[in-house]
């Protein structure tokens, strides 16, 4: 294209961003006038301190904190085009997250909208959303996910056989292994090869165009997004009428949807069924929503526990009578693992903040909170509140021995959109984390606990580590 068109393209956007952005500004809520805090400049709100927010270590909660200590535990802010109110608390947590009669929606920004489509998962609400989560249920139960622990098993073994005696970026080893392990759980895509290649490198860009502006021009990451996105459903589309002609049969998650839950082309329309375009915007939630949280979820753990080592695996390796593989039974009796995999979602807070539209009109700390505002639950604040978790900086998992009062750990969510992909992510960390602990010892090659600048918190230096066999 020409540097001209492109130029005067990319002129246009800006211009019509601003205009949008203006008239949002000036359409500021009347009510919002009673609550603490500021809207910031005319048209950018507090945007630039938003967006500088992210490259400080503790990223966009500095500027959530910040806040906090001038307003208290409710406060407005303008930032990106948006008008939110940002609030913390247990209170706050049970009216978000379980809303009148359990209507919750969820808040995405544009481009996640466009990007995941609109019959997502994380875009329906009510009786669609209840009907969702039930079609999935099932394949994600711990029942479920038997079928694949021999391949995570294998796939965990195989990624730590490289590690021994190197230097390695545990992020993105995290990265790769739960991305083949979803990939394979979701499609049966083999871990290796060209169709791994494309999927991998389609998936990235799909990742990294969230955090984007949302100019769906050539050269932005948006658009490079929803060109893989597009290229994603063209794969899935073939996947699927093999599935459908009989050339190719498997047993995996889009295999049961396929069989159970969807509508073929020359079906009539049928309520209970899902089309093409909602299982593709579907498979796509699944692995947009489980693949970064799990990768994060497992660097923390290991970084956390070469700090606090965990014995338990040793010990089962040690019970284990002659047989040298881990056994399902072992894998679903990890009470310790368990405990600190609840105490590293805690300390880590792996999704800073949820966001919501409030459902209904309530009050909260003597503050009217309006139907259909932009709501943000800040979760690391609850997640770190002494009140609750005494020392909140010390990696304790022992805190996890008793019940922990309710709304207070939101590490998986709470409510009607809690993750349905729990027992997924925790097979997969206890297997890996179990392989690791009874093979090797490592020791991080750097002291930072800083985060990157994206929406899932990952430890900004990748977490590098060197490993030697015991
Ligand atoms: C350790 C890994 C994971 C963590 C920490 C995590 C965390 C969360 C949290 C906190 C929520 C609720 C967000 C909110 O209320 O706004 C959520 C929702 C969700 N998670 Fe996970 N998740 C993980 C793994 C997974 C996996 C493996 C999958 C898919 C197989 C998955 C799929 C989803 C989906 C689809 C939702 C949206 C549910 C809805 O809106 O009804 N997650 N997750």
């Amino acid at each position: 294209m020409e540097l001209s068109i492109l130029l005067t393209m990319v002129l246009l956007a800006v211009f019509l961003l601003s205009f949008f952005f203006l008239m949002r500004s000036m359409a500021s809520p009347k009510e919002m006038e009673g609550i603490p805090g500021s809207l910031g400049l005319p048209i950018v709100g507090e945007s630039f301190a938003f967006l500088s927010a992210f490259s400080k270590p503790s990223g966009i909660y500095s500027f959530v904190k910040e806040r906090q200590q001038r307003y208290g535990k409710v406060f407005k802010t303008y930032t990106l085009g948006r008008f939110s109110v940002i609030m913390t608390g247990r209170e706050a947590s049970k009216i978000l997250l379980t809303g009148k009669d359990g209507m919750v929606s969820l808040n995405l920004f544009y481009t996640g909208q466009q990007v995941l489509g609109p019959t997502s998962l994380l875009q329906t609400n009510g009786e669609a959303h209840k009907r969702l989560r039930r079609l999935i249920a099932e394949p994600l139960s711990v029942d479920g996910l038997k079928k694949y622990f021999q391949f995570i098993n294998t796939l965990a073994i195989e990624t730590l056989d490289q590690w021994s005696g190197k230097k390695v970026l545990v992020l993105e080893e995290a990265s790769t292994f739960t991305l083949k392990v979803i990939g394979n759980m979701i499609m049966s895509l083999e871990p290796t090869g060209e169709e791994q290649e494309k999927f991998r490198a389609n998936f990235k860009l799909i990742s990294s165009s969230f955090a984007s502006l949302p100019l769906k021009i050539p050269g932005t990451a948006f658009y490079r997004g929803i060109k893989a996105r597009d290229r994603m459903y063209a794969m899935l589309d073939s996947i699927i009428s093999k599935r459908r002609s009989g050339e190719s049969i498997q047993q995996d998650f889009l295999e049961s949807l396929i069989i159970k839950h969807s509508q073929a082309a020359d079906e009539e329309a049928n309520e209970d069924k899902l089309t093409d375009k909602q299982l593709k915007d579907n498979i796509l939630t699944l692995l947009v929503a489980g693949h970064d949280t799990t990768t994060a979820a497992l660097t923390w753990l290991i970084k956390f526990i070469e700090e606090n080592p965990a014995e338990e695996h040793r010990e089962i390796q040690a019970n284990r009578n002659g047989g040298s593989n881990l056994t399902w039974s072992e894998v679903n009796n990890m009470p310790y693992t368990t405990k600190v995999i609840s105490e590293t979602l805690r300390r880590a807070t792996i999704l800073p903040w949820f966001s919501r539209k409030a459902a209904q009109d309530f009050e909260i700390e003597g503050y009217k909170i309006v139907k259909g505002w932009s709501i943000n639950l800040d979760v690391v604040s609850i997640h770190h509140d002494p009140g609750i978790f005494a020392n909140p900086e010390k990696f304790d998992p022992s805190r996890f021995d008793a019940p922990i009062k309710t709304f207070s750990f939101l590490g998986f969510g709470s409510g009607p959109r809690m993750c349905p992909g729990i027992n997924l992510a925790k097979l997969e960390i206890c297997i890996f984390i179990h392989h690791l602990v009874c093979r090797y010892k490592w020791r991080a090659l750097e002291k930072d606990d800083s985060v990157q600048p994206t929406l899932v918190r990952m430890p900004r230096n990748k977490y590098p580590i060197a490993v030697e066999p015991l």
